[in-house]
């Protein structure tokens, strides 16, 4: 079993390059088997969740080959298998968008429902009844999710809650439906844009994405597209917080400092030095006393969820209390007792986590509960005074590329270690 063996209080400096977008990827990878051509997908980041969607469009008969650790050939040629029920699919979340992808090619599809991060219930509602509503019959069976029309038609859909995987899962499903769909309360993550620019590319008729409201002309076929996804927003933001939390001064690169603005922005707040140029932030004049404050998470543009847990640690040494607020996620707080283990002072109250501010952190050996939880464990061993060893890290490897090595090479002590 692997694990994370950091020894705290190194400043971390340097530069750090940041992969392509797991949440973008693990929608345009499906997206890509929607065309009966080729697609190629550049610059996917080299994580298990991109290789579990590998795995599973290769059982189901797509013809897929890493043209480099970053770039994935999708060839969907011959693909008549409808049918995705073996175990990758339960390893993630994103399985989801087998459904809409084949449910738009073929008209039927049969996914298992999806695995994915354990952080209080993750229904898919929204999904079902935005297919429902453009002519699908859905059906459960056991833990088979079976979807079928004669055909799709397009129409308007309003979104209960803002969902960025409904949004996603609508737009592919509405993509080749007949008529216009118009999706209100659209989710507007800049991976929402990313893969409805990709179905662009392949030669959809998609309008709105990044606005509450997108439109889709449907159209008959699509055809393959060579696509290169965007820099993705919470590594980008996990490496900000990490020089945050060690006193350092890094230059984050390869991102679109725009999609990181909430963040940026509590940074200064908090007292943090911010200097953009155009596809890199720096953060730096992180070593003086830093004010605590207050987060809320929001769909984007507001202060991103899944950066939750990391900035739970950066507020757990700011001088003055700080609370944060889970908009999004009904449990998101399981990593906090791993937090307290490490000396932070944090109560959960609810949706809000109260947190006072401590001197330093002291390492401990702790487990990674879900993806950004490990994230936050590692931020916390950062910059604890001693050693911390960090277990379960293959829910860290779902979605950060290289991460020892990242975080070695702006000088971190880390190391990965079977224990
Ligand atoms: C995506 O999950 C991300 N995952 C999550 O990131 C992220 O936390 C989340 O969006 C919010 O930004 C991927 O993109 C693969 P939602 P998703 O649908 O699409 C409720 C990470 O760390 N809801 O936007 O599953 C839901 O319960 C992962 O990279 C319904 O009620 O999230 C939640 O309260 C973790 N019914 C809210 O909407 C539905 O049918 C937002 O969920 C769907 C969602």
């Amino acid at each position: 079993m692997d694990k994370l063996v950091i020894k705290g209080q190194n400043k971390l400096k340097g530069e750090v390059i940041i992969s392509g977008a797991k949440n973008a990827a693990v929608a345009i990878i499906p997206a890509a088997i929607m065309a009966d051509d080729v697609c190629i997908v550049e610059n996917l980041p080299n994580i298990e969740d991109v290789k579990c969607l590998y795995a599973t469009l290769d059982k189901m008969g797509v013809k897929c080959e890493f043209l480099d650790n970053h770039t994935m050939k999708i060839d969907s040629r011959n693909l008549d298998n409808v049918s995705v029920t073996f175990d990758e699919v339960r390893k993630m979340r994103a399985s989801y968008y087998l459904l809409g992808a084949l449910l738009a090619r073929f008209k039927k599809a049969e996914v298992a429902m999806p695995g994915g991060c354990n952080f209080g219930s993750r229904p898919i509602d929204l999904h079902l009844s935005g297919f429902a509503a453009l002519g699908a019959e859905v059906e459960m069976q056991g833990e088979v999710v079976k979807v079928s029309a004669e055909k799709l038609t397009g129409a308007s859909i309003y979104m209960d809650t803002v969902s960025v995987g409904a949004t996603i899962n609508i737009m592919l499903a509405a993509t080749m439906a007949e008529g216009t769909t118009t999706i209100e309360n659209a989710a507007k993550e800049p991976h929402v844009v990313d893969a409805a620019n990709f179905l662009n590319m392949m030669g959809a008729k998609i309008k709105g994405a990044g606005t509450d409201v997108i439109r889709i002309v449907g159209v008959e076929k699509l055809h393959g597209a060579q696509y290169t996804i965007i820099p993705d927003q919470i590594e980008a933001g996990t490496y900000m917080i990490a020089a945050a939390v060690t006193g350092g001064d890094v230059w984050v690169k390869n991102i679109i400092p725009k999609h990181m603005d909430s963040l940026s922005a509590k940074l200064i707040e908090i007292g943090v030095g911010i200097e953009e140029s155009d596809d890199a932030i720096r953060v730096f004049d992180c070593g003086k006393e830093l004010k605590a404050t207050n987060v809320r998470t929001m769909a984007y543009p507001g202060f991103p969820t899944d950066m939750q847990p990391q900035m739970a640690v950066l507020l757990s040494i700011c001088n003055g209390k700080s609370i944060i607020t889970e908009n999004v996620w009904d449990n998101r707080y399981q990593y906090t007792d791993e937090l307290k283990n490490l000396g932070a002072k944090i109560n959960v109250e609810g949706r809000m986590a109260i947190i006072d501010g401590v001197d330093s952190l002291k390492g401990t050996s702790v487990d990674a509960t879900d993806l950004r939880a490990g994230a936050a464990m590692i931020l916390a061993g950062l910059c604890a005074r001693g050693e911390t060893i960090i277990g379960e890290i293959k829910y860290i490897d779902r979605g950060y590329e290289d991460v020892e090595k990242k975080f070695a090479l702006l000088g971190a002590d880390i190391k990965r270690v079977s224990m």
